[in-house]
């Protein structure tokens, strides 16, 4: 399992460097909408590691034809130089009625389900590859649609899921969503996430994706129950951090990850 860091704002660049350098992580998930304007050749030299996309505001599924194509040709060309270990974005909503939403918004999985088809087998042929699309950390009952609606998603296109193991445990506290559920997904899934969650602020508590804390024990357990599915070759797994870089706490996350996807121990020699 190659375990990766994302890397969301030029901030954290020296962090990023020294979990390289330490050998603490393999690769760098850049949230790519931040660097869309950098030289592709300053990009390419920014860490001398292999890297990752995740695309955070596409909209794809509301945006307007010319800014996503707009869009479509700057990522193409990043695409074909920085040639990433994979391309992932996010099936959501951003906006209600023509009102911009603060927090992206999860889709009616059964009801959204034509229309976002469509969206997806555009912005995939746009794009030029396999397009990976992001499990949400529902907050919902409709959050029980969402592995069937992946499954048949990626029948229906080819479009795979980045599979964020801490989203589905936050949907599973949230609402009861099994994480057995998610079986057929990480069988068919190559590119991972993970992250610490926390509870909203506001009451009734929710678990939120919130990237701020340590990887929790049911998140731990998770990964470590379905080790052998998630670790396939060429398997990455993307810790995620954007707040309380705590460089002891995240090394520690990161070797515990390493710890369960460590290879399995040959044995003493007689
Ligand atoms: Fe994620």
């Amino acid at each position: 399992m190659l375990i990766g860091f994302n890397y969301t704002l030029g901030d954290t660049a020296p962090l990023v460097r020294k979990l390289l350098a330490g050998r603490h992580i393999d690769y760098v998930e850049l949230l790519i909408d931040n660097f869309l304007a950098v030289p592709i050749e300053e990009l390419m030299d920014g860490f001398a590691a292999p890297v990752g996309f995740h695309i955070m505001f596409s909209k794809f599924i509301e945006n307007d034809t010319p800014a996503l194509e707009r869009l479509a040709y700057r990522l193409r060309e990043l695409i074909d130089r920085l040639r990433p270990l994979y391309v992932s974005d996010h099936v959501a909503r951003f906006s209600h009625e023509g009102r911009q939403l603060y927090h992206l918004a999860e889709i009616d999985y059964i009801n959204d389900y034509s229309r976002v088809r469509e969206r997806v087998d555009w912005w995939q042929q746009a794009l030029g590859c396999q397009l990976l699309l992001e499990n949400y950390p529902s907050i919902m009952d409709g959050g029980h649609d969402a592995p069937a609606f992946h499954e048949r998603l990626y029948r229906d296109t080819g479009a795979g899921v980045l599979f964020d193991a801490s989203n589905a445990v936050c949907a599973h506290l949230n609402c009861g969503v099994p994480l057995e559920a998610w079986e057929g997904v990480i069988e068919s899934s190559s590119h991972f996430h993970t992250a610490g969650y926390n509870l909203s602020i506001l009451q009734p508590h929710l678990i939120l994706d919130t990237h701020d804390q340590a990887l929790s024990d049911a998140t731990l357990g998770f990964l470590q129950r379905y080790r052998t599915q998630f670790d396939t070759p060429h398997a990455t797994m993307t810790y995620e951090r954007d707040q309380r870089f705590d460089e002891h706490e995240i090394v520690a996350d990161l070797q515990r990850l390493r710890g369960v996807f460590a290879p399995p121990s040959q044995g003493l020699r007689s």
